[in-house]
């Protein structure tokens, strides 16, 4: 099939590339000369599992890149819209770049074509999609307007993309139905995953994905509530953790126990500092928005952002409390990105505890194995940026994990206790087992859990003896 995809962002561009992966022929438009350029030089401007391997497969083949919208649209029978929806102050999220790709492509319909919205976008979005095509003088009986929800994580998008847990495609008509299931036939015939130079499958991988027909609302309504009610897992795990620590409780037991109830399910109830990204914190407060407008008082969405918020609070009392005060003390920060296995920086709570530690005059060693270069776009040279996770905790106060890496999790614990000062580690993803660092040596704090220490002796008083 012939389809455009607007926008070269992480959906628009993982989408892209899969879609040419599923052999259709695509082009890939945006209005960013600069990034189109370093896309034909063949750079990949994302850290994206397989995504470079894609688009070195298909780039100037089946993938072409390009400007000129009205063109690629004439050329498509689909078109799929992934260009931002960034939050308004209000929390709703700004439509201007979907209405202006509308308004644009409605001059260039002279045969059927589908139009997708691709990005995230509130309920309605597509009877206003329509409503702007329309007003610029597109033919009625030409054009479709459907919903094409992705649920794609950044790190594992390009798998995410090809061996998803289920497509879902809301249309309001058969025939714009019957073209999105040409689009993914071949994942739902499973032909693609026959094919030699296929991605290797994922564990757990359901193949054929299912595909859910839906209307355009419930399509648009899935992805928010989706996203909603991740976060609220995320949360209410996080105000768990905080009552097993005043308890003296396990989380990780209380995880296990809850998760394996199969109506629960044990993923993503990974304590920590909380969530962060372009997606969890502005899909959950324009979909408390997108609710208010139309009556509904989701307030149950604001105890979910209050209580992320407040974890990032909590983790910064651990700091204090474990360190006493933590001006002009030397901290190791491991992970800078809002979670493993990317270089993405938007909205990270490792971000914002590193920022909020300097402003109360501490002096930061940092370690990304991939978000130093992006950092160091917003916060310059106030941090130090180290080339190893050794080197970041050389001669440190103490060492705190902000992110949760794999490499983050194998760490050589023996060294890791020669380069620091004092051997004591605050981790904020719980990647360690307590008893294991005690027994290494190490004060151990971590979330929703209690604090270990060498041979049982009190945090406070090795901190005394040490600094003595
Ligand atoms: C999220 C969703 O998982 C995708 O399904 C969705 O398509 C995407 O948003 C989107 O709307 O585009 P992503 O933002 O890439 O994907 O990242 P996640 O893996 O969901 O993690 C989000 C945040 O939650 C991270 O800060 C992560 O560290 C945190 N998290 C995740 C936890 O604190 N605990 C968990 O158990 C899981």
């Amino acid at each position: 099939m012939q389809i455009a995809v607007v926008g070269s962002g992480y959906v628009g561009l993982v989408a892209g590339a899969c879609f040419a992966d599923l052999g259709h022929e695509v082009i890939l438009v945006d209005n960013d000369q600069k990034k189109l350029d370093l896309l034909q030089r063949g750079e990949v401007p994302i850290h994206e599992k397989f995504l470079p391997e894609l688009l070195g497969r298909h780039r100037g083949g089946r993938l072409r890149f390009s400007d000129d919208l009205k063109d690629a649209t004439r050329r498509s029978s689909v078109i799929f819209v992934a260009v931002g929806t960034p939050p308004t102050e209000s929390g709703e999220a700004d439509l201007s770049f979907v209405e202006s790709v509308a308004r644009e492509i409605s001059g260039a319909i002279d045969d059927y074509k589908v139009l997708v919205e691709k990005s995230t976008v509130p309920v309605y979005t597509s009877d206003w999609i329509r409503k702007i095509i329309l007003r610029n003088g597109a033919n009625p009986a030409l054009f479709d307007v459907a919903s094409n929800p992705e649920f794609l994580r950044e790190g594992t998008a390009v798998c995410d993309f090809l061996f998803p847990d289920r497509i879902v495609i809301g249309c309001d008509t058969q025939r714009s139905a019957d073209v999105l299931r040409q689009v993914y036939a071949p994942l739902t015939s499973a032909s693609y995953y026959a094919r030699t130079e296929a991605i290797p499958q994922p564990d757990g991988a359901v193949i054929p994905p299912p595909l859910i027909a839906t209307s355009t609302k419930s399509a648009e309504l899935i992805k928010h509530a989706s996203n909603a009610f991740l976060a609220m897992k995320i949360s209410f795990i996080n105000a768990v953790a905080s009552v097993c620590e005043s308890v003296g409780a396990d989380v990780n037991q209380v995880v296990h126990g809850i998760g394996t109830d199969s109506r629960i399910g044990p993923r993503f109830l990974n304590p920590g500092i909380g969530y962060g990204g372009s997606c969890f914190p502005k899909d959950v407060m324009a979909f408390r928005a997108v609710a208010r407008e139309h009556g509904y008082d989701f307030s149950l969405l604001d105890a979910v952002v209050h209580i992320n918020e407040e974890q990032r609070h909590r983790f910064l009392r651990k700091v204090r409390s474990a360190l006493w005060t933590v001006r002009g003390k030397r901290l190791a920060v491991l992970g800078l990105a809002f979670k493993g296995g990317t270089d993405d920086i938007r909205e990270s709570p490792a971000l914002s505890i590193v920022q909020s530690l300097l402003q109360e005059g501490s002096c930061i060693t940092a370690y990304d194995p991939a978000a130093m270069g992006r950092t160091r776009e917003v916060l310059c040279e106030t941090v130090n940026y180290a080339s190893s996770p050794y080197e970041a905790c050389h001669n440190a106060d103490a060492l705190l994990i902000l992110t949760e890496w794999e490499e983050f999790a194998n760490l050589d614990l023996t060294r890791l206790r020669e380069e620091l000062r004092y051997p004591i580690v605050i981790d904020g993803r719980n990647l360690y087992d307590p008893e294991i660092m005690a027994a290494q040596g190490f004060t151990y704090f971590s979330v929703g859990r209690s604090a270990s220490h060498p041979d049982g002796v009190p945090a406070a008083v090795l901190r005394n003896d040490k600094k003595a």
